[in-house]
């Protein structure tokens, strides 16, 4: 059971249900009955967002409105922003800032915001005074609100006194059942399983921003895996900020293994992620799941943070790098070629040196396929932005290129070693090309168009097949790799 109080209620639903159809009325007089009006939507950051994003696209849908990828051609600009990392944070202000000032040609643009960086209140303040021209604001909270929210800047525009909304309160967050979801691709699927987070790693905003930790119901989840079955997805990416968590707050469902092991039993040829696991909830109960189901991809994202004892503490992460170390042999020893990829953080408040030469000799110890790499950035509220940070940001600099130097090593050896092994890739459509590793012939007898897919380790695989594989499983065989991209050979002919 779900706690009642986090639940939105089907009357609110159903109410929201009714704004859509009000807000399909008032787009209709606005533009006319002929054309849908079209959304540019943007989601930054991680995948919680972009599942974000999805519903935001569902409900614009149902509403009437079509989608452009091309923001010239938008009558409605919406950024789902994130709030990670300072930099996020820039870049959404600068594509703001150009929104704004189309609206200064275009009178009839609307924009919107939201997402992570809306839910913090210097945000939300900075947008009303600096950005005039932005519509309406809703925080992470507010997103099954959209259609009300929605429907009083319209009806306010239409009025002839526009009225901006900013729907932003502090909440400790809810769950929206059957909001509709527009879905990038038809291949790969997100699949929320939980929101919010209860950690409070020192240096993160997420919890400030998401809320506290709320599981969705196994049975709505597994409806929904079926439902994303039966429309021909063949990978689902089960969501949330630690998933190793979920079902602490339900009664009478499953924990997180089980319910994997339930989404890796439904009938169907598809794959399952899942994303984010901390490693101090990473149990041997979740990596037998991974070695015994073969729908689960044998890789597990753990992100470490940090090599260092010390720094692991001033992060509040609630492992050392021992008990780390002991969840990837367990894993290594149960789970045949499992791979690891990983988050760190480079010049956390007073890491030293040697401190960071700890997560560089931790990297080259696990053996990472791959990293996200970021270097520390101050975030407010959060407990480490009042921790003394003598260390200089060219410094950071010079150890953030070492560590990447480093991966490049490791990494290196993960891709070679596919060479010559036949591998299970997931197509997912025409490769870029940016690996340049696929042979130059091979390309240009191809007529230039080669395709791209992805291992169940998630190592991007460029090769030369027919379209007619797009959205199903091929097996390749590896003929070269760099240290981030693998180039290989299809060889059965046809379909
Ligand atoms: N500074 C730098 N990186 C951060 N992350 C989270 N907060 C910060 C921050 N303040 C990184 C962590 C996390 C990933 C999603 O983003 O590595 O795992
Ligand atoms: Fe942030 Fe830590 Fe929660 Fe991940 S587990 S979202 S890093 S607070």
């Amino acid at each position: 059971m779900v706690k009642k109080q986090v639940m939105v209620s089907p009357e609110e639903l159903a109410r929201q249900r009714d704004f859509m159809a009000l807000c399909q009325k008032e787009l209709a007089r606005r533009y006319g009955e002929e054309k849908a009006p079209l959304a540019f939507v943007k989601s930054f950051g991680c995948q919680q967002n972009v599942s974000d994003g999805e519903k935001l696209q569902g409900m614009l849908s149902q509403m009437g409105c079509g989608f452009t990828d091309d923001i010239q051609q938008a009558d409605i600009i919406l950024y789902n922003t994130c709030a990670v990392r300072e930099n996020a944070e820039q870049k959404v202000f600068g594509v703001v800032g150009w929104a704004t000032h189309q609206k200064s040609v275009r009178k009839d643009l609307l924009i919107g915001l939201c997402g992570c960086m809306t839910q913090q209140a210097h945000i939300a303040e900075k947008v009303r005074k600096s950005y005039p021209g932005v519509d309406f604001v809703l925080g992470t909270h507010a997103l099954h609100q959209f259609p009300e929210i929605f429907y009083g800047v319209l009806q306010s525009a239409n009025e002839g006194h526009r009225r901006r909304a900013f729907a932003v309160e502090e909440s400790d967050g809810v769950i929206a059942e059957g909001l509709p979801v527009v879905r990038e691709g038809g291949i790969r699927a997100n699949l929320p399983i939980m929101y919010g987070c209860n950690n409070f790693c020192t240096y993160c905003v997420v919890p400030l921003v998401r809320g506290r930790e709320r599981s969705r119901r196994s049975a709505d989840i597994l409806a929904e895996a079926r439902e994303l079955i039966a429309q021909g997805y063949r990978e689902i990416t089960l969501l949330g900020q630690n998933v190793n968590s979920y079902g602490k707050d339900l009664e009478d469902d499953l924990s997180f293994p089980q319910l994997l092991e339930a989404v890796a039993s439904l009938p169907g040829d598809f794959w399952v992620r899942f994303m984010t696991s901390h490693p101090k909830d990473c149990t041997p109960e979740l990596m037998d799941v991974i070695a015994r189901c073969d729908k689960v991809c044998s890789h597990i994202h753990l992100p470490v943070q940090s090599g260092s004892d010390r720094v692991l503490t001033a992060m509040n992460r609630h492992y050392n790098r021992a008990q780390y170390l002991e969840k990837v042999r367990y894993a290594r020893e149960h789970i045949p070629g499992v791979n690891f990829t990983s988050d760190i953080i480079v010049g956390f408040p007073g890491e030293t040196y040697e401190e960071f030469r700890e997560t560089v000799s931790l990297i080259e110890e696990v053996g990472y396929s791959s990293l996200f790499t970021f270097i520390y950035s101050p975030r407010e509220g959060t407990r480490a932005a009042s921790m003394p940070d003598p260390v200089p940001a060219a410094e950071k600099s010079r150890w953030f290129q070492e560590l990447l130097d480093a991966q490049r090593e490791v990494g290196m050896v993960h891709y070679q070693n596919c060479v010559g092994k036949t591998l299970k890739v997931l197509v997912e459509g025409e490769g870029k090309l940016k690996n340049g590793i696929l042979p130059q012939e091979e390309i240009d007898a191809a007529g230039g168009r080669v395709l791209m897919g992805r291992t169940e380790h998630n190592m991007v695989v460029d090769f030369v097949g027919p379209e007619c594989l797009i959205g199903q499983f091929a097996q390749v065989t590896i003929t070269a790799a760099s240290n981030w991209a693998l180039a290989g050979h299809w060889e059965k002919p046809g379909c």
